[in-house]
C-alpha cells in the first residue's frame, strides 16, 4: 500500500454515474475550502465501476467509502467490507438501507466507525441530520414527507392543468423528472424505502422495506383532483411514519392535504419532510430531492462530517410493533343514482361504523350524481367496512374510491 501524505483524507468512490460523477466533479472544486475548514486536504484514491477500478485495492487506499452504486448487491458487500476495515462509509443508497440497514448500522457500531446517508431521503433535503443531530433530543411522534419527487410532479401538473395522470407522466418524461421505466417512483415502493429509513430514526426501532405497506398514484384520475379542489384540498403521495398505542405505523398512499398544512404548498419536483414533536410542534424541511449536483452536495457534506468524527455512536435498535389499522380523516368519492333517500342512506351506514361526515359536495350527472365527501379521523377497518356495504346498495352506479385525508395544519 502506498503511504497517503500526511495531512490527506483520502476517498475511495464506489459508482461514477449521475451522482458518482458530479460528487467527484464537487469534491475536485471544493478541496481547497474543505481543507481549510478541516485541516485535511480530501482527495479521490480510486474510482470503481463495472469497467474500471479494483474494489481491494481501492478499500486499501481509502480512510472513507463513498458508495453511489445503486442496488444492494455488490454494494452491501462492499459496503460492509468497508466497515468491517474501519473505514467510514456515506451512501445515498436507499434500496440497501431499507433492506439491510440493520446489518450495516450494526457493522458500523461494532467497527466504531460511520455510516452516513443523508442523500438516501429527500436529496439535499437535511432531513437525516436534523432527526439525527438538531432533534437527537427530541421525542419525534409523527413525520410526514414528500419524499418522492416524480410523484409530486406528476401531482402538481394534474392539479394546475387538470391533465390526466398519463399526460402528466408522460409531460415528467419527457422534462427528465421521471425514468422511462417509472414503476418504483409511481407505485410508491422509492418513497415506502425511504419512509423505512426516516421511521429507523425517528423513533429507534428497526423498519425493513418489507413491513411498509404503499399504494401509489397510478389509479388517481384528473377528477378525484377536481373535486377535492372544491372540498378546499390538495393531493400528495404522503410516506406517513408515526408512533401509535406503544407501536409504531409507516406507510406510504395518496393522501389530501387542506392547504395549511406545511406539505400542501411543496410542488413540483420539490420533496419536504414535516417532524412533529410536542417540544417542537412541527418542523418542515423542503428543497430539491434528486438530480446529480443536489445530490452530490448532500453527499459531500457527509463526507466532511465523516472527517470530524463525533464523540458518540449510534444506537441499537429499540423493539417496536408494528400497527397496521390506524385512524385517518377520508375523502370517498361515489356514483350514485339521482333520487331521493340516497345520501342519507350513505351517511346511516356510515354512522353504523361510527364515521361522521365532515364535507359533502353533490353534483347531478344526468340520471346520476356524484357525491364526494370528507369523513372525520376514524379507523381504517371501520371506514373500509361501511365502503364495502355502500358498494353493495343498489344505487351505486361505480367502485367506490376512497383516498385519505391528513387534516391537521399547525394553524
Ligand atoms: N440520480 C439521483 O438524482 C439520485 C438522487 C438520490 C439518490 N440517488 C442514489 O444514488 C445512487 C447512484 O445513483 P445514480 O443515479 O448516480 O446511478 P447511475 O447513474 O446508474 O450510476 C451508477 C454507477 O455505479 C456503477 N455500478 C453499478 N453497478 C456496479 C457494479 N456491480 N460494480 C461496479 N460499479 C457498478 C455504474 O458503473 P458503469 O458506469 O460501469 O455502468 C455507474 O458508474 C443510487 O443508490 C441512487 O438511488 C440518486
Amino acid at each position: 500500500m502506498s503511504e497517503a501524505p500526511a495531512g490527506s483524507f483520502r476517498v475511495g468512490l464506489l459508482g461514477h454515474g449521475t451522482v458518482g460523477a458530479a460528487f467527484h466533479s464537487l469534491l475536485e472544486e471544493r478541496t481547497d475550502a474543505i481543507e481549510r475548514e478541516v485541516g485535511l486536504r480530501p482527495g479521490v484514491a480510486g474510482v470503481l465501476t463495472r469497467s474500471r477500478g479494483d474494489f481491494a485495492d481501492i478499500l486499501e487506499r481509502s480512510d472513507l467509502v463513498v458508495e453511489l452504486m445503486g442496488g444492494t448487491e455488490p454494494a452491501r458487500e462492499y459496503v460492509m467490507r468497508a466497515l468491517g476495515a474501519g473505514k467510514h462509509v456515506v451512501t445515498a443508497n436507499k434500496q440497501l438501507l431499507s433492506q439491510h440497514g440493520e446489518e450495516l448500522y450494526g457493522a458500523a457500531y461494532e467497527n466504531g466507525v460511520q455510516l452516513r446517508f443523508e442523500a438516501a431521503v429527500a436529496g439535499v433535503v437535511p432531513a437525516i441530520r436534523v432527526m439525527s443531530e438538531t432533534l437527537a433530543a427530541a421525542h419525534i411522534e409523527r413525520v410526514h414527507g414528500i419524499v418522492n419527487g416524480t410523484t409530486n410532479f406528476i401531482l402538481t401538473a394534474m392539479e394546475e392543468t387538470g391533465a390526466s395522470y398519463e399526460d402528466a407522466l408522460k409531460q415528467a418524461q419527457e422534462l427528465g423528472f421521471a425514468e422511462a421505466d417509472p414503476s418504483d417512483d409511481v407505485s410508491g415502493k422509492d418513497a415506502a424505502a425511504k419512509m423505512a429509513i426516516l421511521a429507523r430514526l425517528a423513533f429507534n426501532a428497526a423498519v425493513h422495506l418489507d413491513e411498509v405497506p404503499y399504494e401509489g398514484i397510478e389509479r388517481l384520475t384528473a377528477e378525484d383532483i377536481a373535486y377535492a379542489k372544491d372540498l378546499g384540498l390538495s393531493l400528495k403521495l404522503i410516506g406517513t411514519a408515526e408512533r401509535i398505542d406503544g407501536g409504531l405505523a409507516v406507510s406510504v398512499h395518496p393522501a389530501f392535504l387542506y392547504g395549511a398544512h406545511p406539505l400542501a404548498s411543496v410542488r413540483g419536483s420539490f420533496n419536504a419532510v414535516t417532524i412533529e414533536s410536542p417540544a417542537i410542534t412541527e418542523i418542515t424541511l423542503s428543497g430539491p430531492g434528486a438530480g446529480g449536483p443536489q445530490t452530490a452536495s448532500a453527499v459531500l457534506g457527509d463526507v466532511v462530517s465523516a472527517m470530524i468524527p463525533p464523540p458518540t455512536l449510534p444506537a441499537p435498535a429499540e423493539d417496536l410493533p408494528l400497527v397496521q389499522d390506524v385512524e385517518s380523516a377520508f375523502y370517498l368519492h361515489i356514483e350514485v343514482a339521482d333520487r331521493p333517500g340516497v345520501l342519507a342512506q350513505v351517511a346511516e351506514i356510515l354512522g353504523l361504523q361510527g364515521v361522521s361526515i365532515k364535507s359533502v359536495v353533490q353534483k347531478g350527472l344526468g340520471e346520476d350524481a356524484r357525491l364526494a365527501m370528507v369523513a372525520h379521523p376514524v379507523l381504517e377497518s371501520k371506514f373500509r367496512a361501511a365502503v364495502e356495504m355502500i358498494e353493495r346498495l343498489d344505487f351505486v352506479r361505480t367502485k367506490p374510491r376512497v383516498i385519505r385525508v391528513i387534516d391537521e395544519t399547525f394553524e
